[in-house]
């Protein structure tokens, strides 16, 4: 018979039957998706879109944030809004990449017991805040969060914040020697309202400046964690991000 005879141009059966033949073969397949995957990341720029208003915490924030992973807040509360839109109703406009590109370590998580925390910076007053830690049931009957009281009693004792930033700043985050130097005084002059802190607002733009625990003779930890959650989410303008898609 004349189809016996022809050699065929692939002989699947013998592929299939020899393990070595196979394990060769599947490496050259993978390989190619793996090159066409992978490959373009080491020709663009950057995967993460460009945004307006980005830029490292400052001092003070950042010693929040250090209390906000050292009390496992992260535990109940994730930092990143899916684009769902009973999420976008719910929290806001979804979480974009570049709102946690100076995060080391990131806080997006996969556990809500309590709702996200992308956007939570500018919703509650300050005193809402501190009630809030010191006692959630005081200003939420139902909630089951634990209470912090300890904060506000806490001198924020946050060692040298020089030594954060620097180590943030060889991993990627911007800040230049003149943050790192003056990291220190800048910590100090947020949560002071009678200090000066024009150096800090240049160098940190939209920095908050103000007493935060409603005690202005004590710089507190609840000081610091609440000058980083009134902070979250509140540096990219939403808005324009959300009109410029429209136009695309
Ligand atoms: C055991 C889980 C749990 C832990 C740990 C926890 N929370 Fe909560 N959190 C909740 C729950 C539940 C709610 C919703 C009820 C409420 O508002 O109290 C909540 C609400 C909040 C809200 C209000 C959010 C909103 O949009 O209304 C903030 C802010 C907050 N938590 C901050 C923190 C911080 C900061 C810490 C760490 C010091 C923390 N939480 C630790 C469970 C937790």
């Amino acid at each position: 018979m004349e189809t016996k005879t022809k050699r065929k141009f692939f002989d699947h059966g013998r592929l299939e039957r020899n393990v070595s033949l196979l394990g060769i073969a599947s490496l050259i397949v993978v390989a190619i998706g793996g090159i066409v995957e992978i490959a373009p990341l080491f020709w663009i720029d950057s995967t993460i879109e460009k945004v307006e208003g980005m830029r490292p915490y400052t001092p003070l924030e950042l010693a929040g944030r250090n209390i906000y992973i050292r009390e496992g807040c992260y535990n109940c509360h994730s930092q990143m809004i899916r684009p769902f839109r009973d999420e976008v109703e719910r929290y806001g406009h979804y979480s974009l990449a570049a709102e946690s590109m100076y995060d080391h370590p990131f806080q997006w998580g996969s556990k809500r017991t309590g709702p996200d925390l992308a956007r939570v910076g500018g919703r509650y007053s300050d005193e809402w805040h501190v009630q809030h830690l010191v006692d959630p049931r005081a200003v939420v009957p139902e909630s089951i969060m634990p209470t912090y009281p300890f904060l506000a009693e806490r001198e924020l004792k946050a060692g040298d914040m020089s030594g954060d930033l620097t180590a943030l700043s060889r991993v990627g985050v911007p800040y230049d020697k003149a943050a790192i130097a003056a990291a220190n005084e800048d910590l100090k002059a947020q949560a002071d309202p009678t200090a000066d802190s024009m150096a800090l607002v240049k160098r940190y733009p939209k920095a908050q400046v103000r007493d935060f625990d409603g005690d202005p003779n004590k710089l507190t930890e609840m000081d610091a964690l609440v000058a980083y959650l009134q902070m979250i989410g509140t540096l990219v303008d939403t808005r324009a991000a959300a009109a410029q898609e429209t136009v695309r």
